[in-house]
C-alpha cells in the first residue's frame, strides 16, 4: 500500500524551478512543497558551512510541512550539505545534484567539455570527486558566470548583461574546441536559448533536471511514497523573500500557479506565518 508523500524541493531562489518543472512533468499527481531562500540568494559566493546550515534548517522546515522526500535542487547546496543532510535525517530519502560531468565525458567527441557552476560548487569535494572519477582524459574548462544567477532571478534571461557574462565564459571554451556544456547550476537552464545561440549548432548543452526527476520517481517508488491517480498534486511555494515576487517569477518562468507563502528566518529557524496568497 502506498503512502503518497509531498516532495520537498529547495534552492536559493528560482533555479530549482528547472528541476521542479521536470519533476512535475513525470510526477504530476505528487504534491510538492518548494522553498526558495530568496533572502539569501545567491548561495554560490557564500562559505560552504553557511550554505550547509541554511540547507539543514530548510530541510527541517520542509519535513515539518509534510515532505517525505527532499530534492536538493541546487548544486551549491548539494555540494555544501548533501552528505550532512543524509546523516542528520537518516529516515528521509534525498535526491541531490552534481554537475553532469559523467554523461558529458562519455559522449564528448572533441574530449573538451565546459562546466558552468557557482564558485562554491567548484570548491566542494563533490565536484572534485566527480571530475576525478569520470573525467580522466577529458579536458574540463570551467567558469563561475559571476552575476548570472542575479540576472535570472531578475527575469532578465536575454538581456545584455546575461549575454555578456555567457559570452565571456563560453568564448574561450569554444575557441579551445568544447563540444559539450554542462549546466552545473539549476538557474542556468533558464538561459539555454542564449547559451545555444552563443555556442551554435554542434555543441550539446546538458541540463541534468530530467535525470534528477527520474531519480526522484525511482526513490518514491522504492519507498512506497508515490502518489497515484489523475488529480494534479497540490503545490505550495514558500519564500524567505517576497511571495508576490515569487508568484510573478514562477508565472513568468513556468506559466503556472500554486499557493504562495511567506517564510521568515528567525535565528537559524524558519517560521511560516499564515495567511498565504
Ligand atoms: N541554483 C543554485 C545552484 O544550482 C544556486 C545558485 C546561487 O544561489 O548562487 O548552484
Amino acid at each position: 500500500m502506498n503512502h503518497p508523500a509531498a516532495i520537498g524541493i529547495f534552492d536559493s531562489g528560482v533555479g530549482g524551478l528547472s528541476v521542479y518543472r521536470a519533476i512535475r512533468e513525470i510526477l504530476p499527481a505528487q504534491p510538492v512543497i518548494y522553498f526558495a531562500d530568496q533572502q539569501h540568494v545567491p548561495y554560490g559566493s557564500r562559505p560552504l558551512e553557511e550554505v550547509r546550515d541554511f540547507s539543514e534548517a530548510i530541510t527541517h522546515f520542509l519535513i515539518q510541512h509534510g515532505a517525505g522526500l527532499i530534492v536538493v535542487a541546487c548544486n551549491t547546496a548539494s555540494a555544501a550539505a548533501l552528505h550532512h543532510l543524509r546523516a542528520v535525517f537518516p529516515h528521509i530519502p534525498f535526491v541531490g545534484m552534481e554537475p553532469a560531468v559523467k554523461p558529458a565525458a562519455e559522449t564528448t567527441r572533441s574530449g573538451k567539455v565546459g562546466v558552468l557552476a557557482t564558485p562554491a560548487t567548484f570548491q566542494g569535494a563533490l565536484y572534485a570527486s566527480v571530475v576525478e572519477r569520470f573525467a580522466s582524459g577529458v579536458k574540463i574548462m570551467s567558469d563561475t558566470c559571476n552575476g548570472l544567477v542575479q540576472e535570472i532571478e531578475a527575469g532578465r534571461l536575454n538581456g545584455n548583461s546575461a549575454r555578456h557574462i555567457l559570452e565571456t565564459a563560453l568564448t574561450p571554451m569554444l575557441r579551445e574546441g568544447i563540444d559539450t556544456v554542462v549546466l552545473g547550476c539549476t538557474h542556468y537552464p533558464f538561459v539555454i536559448p542564449l547559451i545555444e545561440e552563443i555556442c551554435g549548432a554542434g555543441v550539446r548543452v546538458i541540463d541534468p533536471a530530467p535525470a534528477v526527476a527520474r531519480q526522484t520517481r525511482r526513490l518514491l517508488e522504492r519507498h512506497n511514497l508515490l502518489a497515484e491517480g489523475d488529480q494534479p498534486g497540490e503545490v505550495h511555494f514558500y519564500t524567505s523573500g517576497d511571495p508576490l515576487t515569487l508568484r510573478r517569477q514562477v508565472s513568468a518562468l513556468l506559466g503556472e500557479h500554486g499557493r504562495y507563502h511567506a517564510a521568515r528566518w528567525e535565528d537559524s529557524h524558519i517560521l511560516a506565518p499564515e495567511p498565504s496568497l
